[in-house]
This record gives C-alpha cells, sequence and structure tokens, in this order.
C-alpha cells in the first residue's frame, strides 16, 4: 500500500515523540511491505516563529493533500500572549480540525494490564473494568460559534451552536464503534438546562430508534458523567457527547486510567481520513529533555492504519509491540520507570 502521512511534530515534546511514531511506522512500512512517504509540515509555535502564521497554507494545503495526518502537539508559554485567534491551540488546531472537516473525535480510554496501579482509584474500581471510548463532536459548539467582547469590554459572550446534521453524523459514528465493542452508548449532555442538548437528546434517540435499535443507548447529565466516570467507570463503553464536555470527559477519562502519556486519538472525516494524536498537550516542563512517553504517539500511528488505511494487523501488530515493551518494563519517568523517549521507541520498532 501506497500513502502519504503529513507529519507534523510542533512543539514542545512534540518532535521527539512524534520521530519514535515515525521510526514505528518506517519498521511497519519494511515488514508488511507498505510505502510510506513522510511529508513534514510546520505548526504551531515553530510555524509562528517561521512564518508569522500558526498554520501557514502550504501546511494545510499539504495536509489536504496527504492520506492522514500524524501530530504530535502544539502551544506552549512562548505563544501565550499571543491574541486569541492566532494562538496555536486557535489557529493551528481548531483551524485544522475545521478545515479538514474532522467532525469525529475518537478518543479511547483503557487501563493496560500492566499499568494497574497507575490509576488513582481504588484497585476494586479499576477491576471492574475501565475500557471506554469518548466519542467527541469535534467541529461545532461553543469552541466553533461566535466569540464577542462587548465594546467597553465589561461583558462577553459564546454561542454554542449545534444542527441536527451534525448530531446525526456524530450519533452514528458512536453506535457504530459500540458494534464493535460491548454495544453500549452513553449520550452525555445537559438537557436539563441547554436547548443545543434537547436537540442533542432528541436526536440521538431517534437515529438510535431508525438505525440501531440493536445498540443500547442511556443518557446522563454532563456533572453525573464527571462524577461517574471515577465512582464507576465500568459503567461506560462509548460516551458520545459534544465538543466542550468531551474535551473536559477525555482529560477525566486520561486520569481515571493514571497515565496521560498512553492516550491516543484519532479525528476523522466521513470518507477515512483522519489527522492522528497523542490527547496529552507539548508538555513544555520536560520538552528537550528525551523523557516524555512516546506511547501516545505510537499508539496513535497505530489508530492511523486502522481507521484512514484498513490495516487491521498492522494495526494490532503495533499494539501487542507496546503491551510487550510495557510488560518488559522499558517505561519512561511518567509510568515510573527510567527509560528515554528513543528507548522506548526503539523497544516498540524492534517489537513489531
Ligand atoms: C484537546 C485540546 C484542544 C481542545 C485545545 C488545545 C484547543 O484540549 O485536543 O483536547 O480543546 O480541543
Ligand atoms: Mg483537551
Amino acid at each position: 500500500m501506497k500513502k502519504t502521512i503529513a507529519v507534523i511534530k510542533g512543539d514542545g515534546i512534540g518532535p521527539e515523540i512524534v520521530s519514535e511514531a515515525v521510526a514505528v511506522l518506517a519498521k511497519i512500512a519494511a515488514k508488511f511491505g507498505h510505502d510510506f512517504t513522510f511529508d513534514e509540515r510546520l505548526v504551531g509555535g515553530a510555524a509562528y516563529d517561521a512564518t508569522g502564521d500558526c498554520l501557514p497554507d502550504e501546511t494545510l494545503a499539504a495536509c489536504k493533500g496527504a492520506d492522514a495526518v500524524l501530530l504530535g502537539a502544539v502551544g506552549g508559554p512562548k505563544w501565550d500572549a499571543l491574541p486569541g485567534p492566532k494562538r496555536p491551540e486557535k489557529r493551528a488546531l481548531l483551524t485544522l480540525r475545521k478545515e479538514l472537516g474532522l467532525f469525529a473525535n475518537l478518543r479511547p480510554a483503557k487501563v493496560w494490564p500492566t499499568l494497574r496501579d497507575a490509576s488513582p482509584l481504588k484497585a476494586q474500581v479499576v477491576d471492574d473494568g475501565i475500557d471506554l471510548l469518548v466519542v467527541r463532536e469535534l467541529t461545532g459548539g461553543v469552541y466553533f460559534g461566535e466569540h464577542l467582547r462587548s465594546a467597553d469590554g465589561q461583558s462577553a459572550l459564546d454561542k454554542m451552536p449545534y444542527s441536527v446534521p451534525e448530531i446525526e453524523r456524530i450519533a452514528r459514528v458512536a453506535f457504530a464503534a459500540a458494534r464493535t465493542r460491548r454495544n453500549r452508548v452513553t449520550s452525555v449532555d445537559k438537557a436539563n438546562v441547554l436547548e443545543t442538548s434537547r436537540l442533542w437528546r432528541e436526536t440521538v434517540q431517534r437515529i438510535r430508534n431508525a438505525e440501531y435499535p440493536d445498540v443500547a443507548l442511556d443518557f446522563m447529565y454532563v456533572d453525573n458523567a464527571a462524577m461517574q466516570l471515577v465512582r464507576a467507570p465500568s459503567h461506560f463503553d462509548v460516551i458520545l457527547t459534544e465538543n466542550m464536555f468531551g474535551d473536559i470527559l477525555s482529560d477525566e477519562a486520561s486520569q481515571v486510567t493514571g497515565s496521560i502519556g498512553m492516550l491516543p486519538s484519532a479525528s476523522l472525516r466521513g470518507d477515512g481520513f483522519g489527522m492522528y494524536e497523542p490527547i496529552h498537550g507539548s508538555a513544555p516542563d520536560i520538552a528537550g529533555k528525551g523523557v516524555a512517553n512516546p506511547l501516545a504517539t505510537i499508539l496513535s500511528a497505530a489508530m492511523m492504519l486502522r481507521h484512514s488505511f484498513g490495516l487491521e494487523a498492522e494495526a494490532g501488530a503495533i499494539e501487542r509491540a507496546v503491551a510487550s515493551t510495557l510488560e518488559s518494563g522499558v517505561l519512561t519517568p511518567d509510568l515510573g520507570g527510567t527509560a528515554a523517549t528513543h528507548d522506548v521507541g526503539v523497544a516498540v520498532a524492534s517489537r513489531v
């Protein structure tokens, strides 16, 4: 298979972790006889320093022309003083998502057997099972509504728009994912207060009844969902939710598993194209030290093989190599080990 992957290292620990994921993908290509071209592009603070724009036109064009995008992390204190629309988070990340049409964000969170003690929850709660998938709507809601400040600067307004088609398409992604897992969707909203949530609830229920009657569906208010995630996480299989609630709950879910350094993500369009990134950020405090955990990025590369290229065996090979690396005790400091980023990358690549 011949594929072009746009590679965005980004800021902070981004370059260190992405290099390891690219090496693992190169190993996969060699072993399974694929031809992957890695097209490295600037995004984020790194792009701002080089060009004055966190998302240069040629980067966006290269991403649109690629078969998939692999991204490290963007942003850091150096660029925090930029005005809102120019900041890496808004200009680079949110614009990429919108321009590439990546409306479906998949964030799986599970406890790896060898990392069971990493979870801050009681052993009993962990042993009940933590293996869930957050399906977050990614191009709508309050992050993409109008952001307004009054002329006198004393009041502000952020709009939170959602339309039926936007809710329908993300609901279908969640129900389809549930069918490949434990067949249950929990749709999270704030329907006791928000009109967008009432529209969300009606639409999700209708799609379930009409198209996925075999999938179990329940609804939960977001405040309760935040509580249940730490009280009884085994309740959840697929969590379907809107953009901001998904942002918040996916961070919470990552901590429940014990280590944010392990969680990959896929941001998908309807046709299989996607952007893949770890859910952690650029971690400026440890950048350049060679100690960042590359596994979330490596697992994101596995998601790319599965979701964008349909290479299930290759994706599985990476995931098994990660499990075996964890068992072997080659761990970065966030997991209690002393290995360097590169050691972990080499350990995974050599097990592929
Ligand atoms: C994430 C991040 C981003 C988001 C920020 C950096 C804009 O928190 O991917 O979860 O809110 O989507
Ligand atoms: Mg977030």
